[in-house]
């Protein structure tokens, strides 16, 4: 009898093993390109320049992103969005950069930039136009597409959903799924779906990342809603799948200092891609003080991908906090009321034993304080500002 119930049980383990297995094999059958273990970071043209770009520009932002040591800091990818495309394909059907902007040709891009120790990245869509509507998209070349991107030297592929023919989404993306899969190259493939079918409960199988929301605009109101939005999804974040809130506006000039701190930590503490969206070759210092902070840039970075979420809200104060690699918890104090708060942190809120001690880095001001917290950890907070810490619990 016993011996029966026990081999019951080692049955069951069994096959619980063989489904996981599948799963795990069927996961790895659609996405085996190894990319995106932590988030992607670097730099994209739309947010700055939208349709306004050309190779010249291009090539002035790698430089840029070496010269002032951003892309040491792990900003490597270089992504071209929409319209760097003839309207027309050549008579084999393949996609012509566009000749009045890139008269060198997207190769000879992609070279400079690997020169550089960079990567590119480009833009397609999984409709007949981009959103443009200056060049075509993908639909029905998605293997023709996938090998000249390939043939190119391009290390990402941001992938829109303009002018489709009205299929699902969860059925046209993974075309190109399968079409890069075949092309030969590990090319980083970003679902810009907008999170219009949740793309967070498929994007995994299907890419390294997912739009969880609508375009982003310079404003406090746009930036907080995608933060808030992207929220909603952050269980379904992972090494090698990310949810994307869309890319960054710091340094264009629309939100105050404090608010593009707030951008910055949230997206940092979300595990969001940290794609930078201004102009890099003009950026203030208070800009580069901003998008440079190593300690901030870590949390995004942890190698354990667990993105953040709302622990506590009280009205206008929110509390952010996630895991991290070595026992460490990172936390966002956020207030986004219209004036000065008392935001308090509490232990139980963030996963903690009531009565551990806790030593605590603010991550803005590049200070470990000297206070030792038990219980829970205070700190004012200005109006559209957060604090934002990596708390160690002390043995
Ligand atoms: C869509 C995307 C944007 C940008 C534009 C380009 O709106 O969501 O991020 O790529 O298209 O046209």
């Amino acid at each position: 009898m016993g011996k029966r119930c026990c081999s019951v049980a080692l049955a069951m383990v069994m096959v619980m093993g063989l489904v996981s297995l599948t799963l795990a094999t069927s996961r790895r059958s659609m996405m085996t390109n190894g990319l995106g273990m932590t988030p992607p970071m670097g730099w994209n043209s739309w947010n700055h320049f939208s349709c306004t770009i050309d190779e010249k520009m291009i090539k002035e932002t790698a430089d840029a992103l070496v010269s002032t040591g951003l892309s040491k800091l792990g900003y490597v990818y270089v992504n071209i969005d929409d319209c760097w495309a003839e309207i027309s394909r050549d008579d084999k059907g393949n996609l012509v950069p566009k000749k009045a902007t890139f008269p060198s040709g997207i190769k000879a891009l992609a070279d400079y930039v690997h020169s550089k120790g960079l990567k590119l990245g480009i833009y397609g869509d999984a409709g007949y136009y981009t959103c443009s509507k200056r060049m075509p998209g993908s639909l029905g070349f998605e293997e023709r597409d996938a090998k000249t991107f390939a043939s190119w030297g391009i290390d990402y592929l941001k992938y829109d959903n303009c002018h489709t023919d009205g299929s699902k989404p969860i059925e046209r993306y993974p075309v190109m799924t399968r079409a890069l899969r075949k092309a030969g190259r590990p090319i980083f493939f970003s679902v810009c779906e907008w999170g219009d079918m949740h793309p967070a409960e498929w994007g995994a199988l299907v890419g390294n990342s997912w739009r969880t929301t609508s375009d982003i605009t310079d404003t406090w109101e746009s930036m907080i809603s995608k933060a808030d939005h992207n929220e909603i999804y952050a269980e379904y974040a992972r090494p090698g799948g990310w949810n994307d809130p869309d890319m960054l506006e710091v340094g264009n000039g629309g939100m105050t200092k404090d608010e593009y701190i707030v951008h910055f930590s949230l997206w940092a503490i979300s595990k969001a891609p940290l794609l930078l969206g201004c102009d890099i070759r003009n950026m203030t210092e208070e800009t580069m003080e901003i998008v440079a902070n190593k300690e901030v840039i870590a949390v995004n970075q942890d190698p354990y991908g667990i993105q953040a979420k709302k622990v506590r809200m009280q009205g206008d104060e929110e509390i952010w906090a996630g895991p991290l690699s070595g026992n460490r918890i990172a936390v966002v104090l956020l207030n986004r009321g219209p004036v000065r708060y008392s935001i308090t942190a509490l232990w139980e809120d963030l996963g903690l034993a009531p009565n551990s001690a806790v030593e605590a880095r603010n991550l803005w001001e590049h200070k470990t304080l000297e206070t030792r917290f038990v219980g829970n950890l205070t700190a004012t907070v200005n109006s559209h500002s957060c604090k934002m810490f990596v708390l160690k619990p002390i043995a």
